[in-house]
């Protein structure tokens, strides 16, 4: 690759391109998940194998709208994912399947209906004011707007859920959550590699069974608490879980329930939001003639304030330049399914017990579907017709779409203009970030970039 290629692209992931042997694969995927796939899956739209098991990697629009849309039921989340997140989540809303899931979808479905949306949005603008407060500090020097942006989502998602007076440590969460985060990342590599179940996954037990305990612990009595109070106005994320109603069944959660989905909710939410953000800073510093029109943007919409949702419609650059960093950089950049039937994907033959790799990392760098796909070009969500529906899955597709992606949008618009308005970011020479997958797509070395006053 030439120099100037070489400038005109963004971090990435070295794809493999020659054969590896197990041992080689498991190796590779201790480092990074993502090195395990072919470089093949961007210029293909599937690529198949046997390792232990039949597995596909499907990157095929019309095969994926098969999987995710047409015949869900069909093609379940992949055992090992629903055995890696039990432990800590139950059997929540990331995990169930069938009826359970169906009731617990609809009870939650209108807790993130836009009108509430709006009813939670100046959470997250009280966030990008903290943020912007924070960076403050920073001018003149290098700050980690990775970590920055983990401590803003992680705000909003502690304070949605619980309106912040349920007495939380801040720390304890963050703490069992990434140490969560990080022992599933590393166990989480032989389910990956579809290494057999019955292969003893170090640490699981007891790991999966401290986190659980941490989490119930800061959970439960905020849940008895507000029952025995009752919702409060605005409504926060608990209260409109407690009141969610399925209305075919009629049947709301209980304590358990709510605790599950809760967890699932700050686990799910707060550090792929966070990701989107710290990839699209790392972005703007990478290009500082998209950083500036994103600036021009936001200064012209919010006249020195903080954004707001009413704002969100307005900020269409800035909305533009975190779907090209979830193109580039999907936080949940694999997804998994098990074929419980024989099918046709992709035009190729699936038999019952085949596991479907969905690489949204390499559909989203597919040459059959983007034109020059590791360049950084927002523009090219400028036409959303241009874009088939199912070779952008940021948020995954069909009725598992994310629950919170309108608030993980709205969330991230707010900020990201929020901070970009008041401040500049320029990358330091030989400070790129590494996308690395653990369990999410983090930029290994943090998003380092200098600030300066805008
Ligand atoms: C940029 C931020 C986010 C990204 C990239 C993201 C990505 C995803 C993806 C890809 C899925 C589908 C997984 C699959 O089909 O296997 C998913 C599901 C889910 N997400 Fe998100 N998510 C984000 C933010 C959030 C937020 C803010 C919340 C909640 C507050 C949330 C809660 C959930 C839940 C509960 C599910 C399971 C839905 C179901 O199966 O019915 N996510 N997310």
């Amino acid at each position: 690759m030439t120099a100037t290629k070489k400038q005109r692209e963004p971090a990435k992931v070295p794809l493999a391109t020659g054969r590896m042997s197990v041992f080689g694969l498991l190796r590779i995927a201790r480092r990074n998940v993502l090195e395990t796939i072919p470089e093949l899956a961007t210029w293909q739209t599937m690529v198949s194998g046997k390792i232990f098991k039949r597995w596909h990697m499907v990157m095929d629009p019309g095969g994926l709208r098969r999987i995710l849309k047409e015949r869900p039921e069909a093609y379940p989340k992949s055992e090992a994912v629903k055995n890696l997140f039990k432990p800590v989540i139950g059997n929540s809303l990331f995990v169930a399947e069938g009826k359970h899931w169906q009731w617990q979808r609809r009870a939650a479905a209108p807790a993130f209906a836009a009108r509430n949306l709006k009813e939670l949005a100046p959470v997250m603008s009280g966030s990008a004011a903290r943020m912007v407060e924070r960076l403050q500090s920073a001018v003149g020097n290098v700050a980690d707007l990775h970590l920055l942006a983990v401590a803003a989502t992680f705000e909003v998602i502690n304070s949605v859920c619980f309106s912040g007076e349920d007495s939380m440590e801040l720390e304890t969460v963050q703490d069992a959550f990434e140490k969560f985060i990080e022992d599933a990342g590393r166990v989480s590599l032989l389910d990956v590699a579809s290494v057999p179940a019955w292969v003893p996954r170090p640490g699981r037990l007891y790991n999966s069974y401290f986190h659980r305990r941490e989490l119930k612990q800061i959970t439960d009595p905020a849940i008895e608490m507000r029952r025995s109070i009752g919702p409060r106005t605005p409504p926060d994320l608990l209260d409109l879980l407690a009141e969610g109603e399925d209305p075919q069944t009629k049947r709301r959660m209980n304590n358990d329930e709510l605790r599950d989905n809760l967890i699932t909710f700050i686990l799910a939410g707060h550090e792929t939001t966070a990701l989107s953000l710290a990839w699209s800073l790392y972005l703007l510093a990478f290009d500082p003639s998209w950083q500036r029109q994103v600036r021009v943007e936001a200064q012209s919409v919010l006249n020195g304030r903080i954004a707001t949702a009413e704002d969100v419609s307005k900020l269409v650059l800035t909305r533009q330049v975190i779907e090209e960093a979830l193109r580039l950089y999907p936080p949940s950049a694999m997804l998994a399914r098990t074929a419980r039937e024989r099918d046709t994907v992709g035009g190729r033959q699936v038999l019952p017990g085949d596991t479907l790799f969905i690489p949204i990392y390499a559909l989203h760098r597919n040459h059959c579907f983007w034109s020059d796909p590791d360049r950084f070009n927002p523009g090219r969500f400028a036409d959303r017709s241009s874009i088939d529906k199912f070779a952008f899955l940021p948020f995954g597709g069909g009725m598992r779409i994310c629950i919170g992606a309108s608030f993980a949008l709205m969330e991230a618009v707010i900020i990201l203009s929020s901070v970009v308005s008041k401040y500049e970011f320029a990358l330091l020479p030989g400070q790129e970030p590494e996308p690395v997958m653990i369990l999410t797509l983090r930029p290994k070395g943090g998003v380092r970039l200098k600030v300066e006053a805008a």
